[in-house]
């Protein structure tokens, strides 16, 4: 067994072959093999544990926001709102990051653990790749694009990421004092000015579950060919990468009432956005006015951002599938769900997600 130990304290374990054909045989295939770090057993190709202590140790800065989800939760929508009121809250057309791709502008730091070797990212995220040779000269690709991408972003930053909560930095949720400041030390006034900030957006399981098994099917790495059945089973057993999915929720869910992260949920965000973006608003101290607020509705309205188009580069998706399919902004609807699912495979959702919430207080809307 080979194991490692992460600077975040978590234990590294790389899966046998053995024990890969056990999980499944539709898993993403990855050269380096899979990891489970544990004590969660998350799940990731092998390759990750060479970035997680990069990211682990990431330097933070006072105004970075963290958008941190587990995936098709809602992500690029929360992201492009976070993006918009921080970066350009008048929707000004002229302004020149806007005219790169959402996932360019703000980067995945994660998503290095999916290139096996620098061809496939130059080919798969040729947006990407150009942008690491324009704003990373001299860095090394082996030392991980997306993050390299992150660290040369100007500031504020909004930084995406699919891991849990603890396997970041642990000051993402420290209160940051203005420490270069040493007038400011101890001030609670400076210290309320400086956060690190997290939005966590989770999202009824049962309709992750649908976007993440067309997400699969879509993406020409992932070429999922089980039936949703199968890839549902495989989610609720852990069995498939970023899984497991509720120790990823309930870690955030744990940290609501913290001041340094706002906790919500897509169907909170289809309810009332209005509602929702003034709660941002305030959580990021942007003192955005209605008018503004409501553009930016408007502007990272499903609608507005699939007709932008999806952020993401051709080369990395099987375009006949995402036609048929659906793509990036496939429906962006609550409770899907209840299009696909089984009645069979209904009822041990129901079970799954009651065995887990039970005395966490957390209820997802349109589940149940
Ligand atoms: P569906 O596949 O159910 O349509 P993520 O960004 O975390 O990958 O999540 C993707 C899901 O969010 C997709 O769900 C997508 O359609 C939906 N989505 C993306 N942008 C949206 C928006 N502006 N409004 C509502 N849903 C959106």
């Amino acid at each position: 067994m080979n194991k490692q130990r992460l600077l975040s304290g978590h234990e590294t374990e790389l899966l046998t072959s053995e024990e890969l054909r056990k999980i499944s045989e539709d898993l993403v295939k990855h050269k380096s093999g899979f990891v489970r770090i544990l004590p969660d057993g998350w799940l990731y190709p092998a390759i990750t544990t060479l970035y997680l202590d990069r990211i682990y140790s990431m330097e933070l800065r006072p105004d970075d926001v963290f958008i941190i989800t587990f995936p098709k939760s809602g992500t690029t929508w929360m992201q492009e709102i976070l993006w918009v009121m921080l970066r350009n809250p008048d929707l000004d057309p002229n302004n020149e990051e806007m005219k790169e791709p959402l996932w360019v502008r703000s980067v995945d730091v994660g998503f290095d653990m999916h290139f096996d070797n620098e061809e496939r990212a130059k080919r798969d995220m040729k947006s990407i790749a150009e942008k690491f040779s324009r704003v990373c000269s001299g860095k090394k690709v082996e030392d991980g694009i997306l993050i390299q991408i992150a660290e040369s972003q100007p500031s504020p930053r909004v930084i995406k990421s699919h891991f849990p909560l603890e396997l970041h930095n642990k000051d993402l949720l420290k209160k940051w004092f203005r420490w270069k400041d040493q007038d400011d030390i101890g001030s609670d006034e400076a210290a309320n000015q400086y956060y690190n900030m997290v939005v966590y957006v989770a999202r009824n399981p049962k309709d992750v579950m649908v976007s993440f098994y067309h997400w699969m099917r879509v993406i020409r790495s992932a070429n999922y060919q089980g039936s949703l059945e199968k890839f549902a089973r495989e989610i609720m057993k852990g069995d498939f990468s970023y899984c497991p999915y509720w120790p990823h929720v309930l870690q955030a869910w744990r940290q609501r009432d913290n001041p340094n992260l706002y906790f919500t949920t897509y169907e909170d965000m289809k309810d009332d956005i209005m509602g929702q973006l003034r709660n941002i608003n305030k959580f990021l101290g942007k003192n955005l006015t209605e008018e503004q607020l409501r553009k930016i509705a408007q502007f990272t309205s499903f609608s507005s951002m699939k007709t932008r188009g999806e952020p993401i580069d051709k080369a990395y998706y099987n375009e006949d599938l995402w036609k048929k399919e659906g793509g990036m902004f496939r429906k962006g609807i609550k409770g899907d769900w209840k299009n696909h699912f089984s009645p069979e495979l209904n009822q041990e959702m129901d079970q799954w997600i009651r065995d887990n919430v039970k005395d966490t207080g957390l209820i997802f809307k349109s589940g149940n």
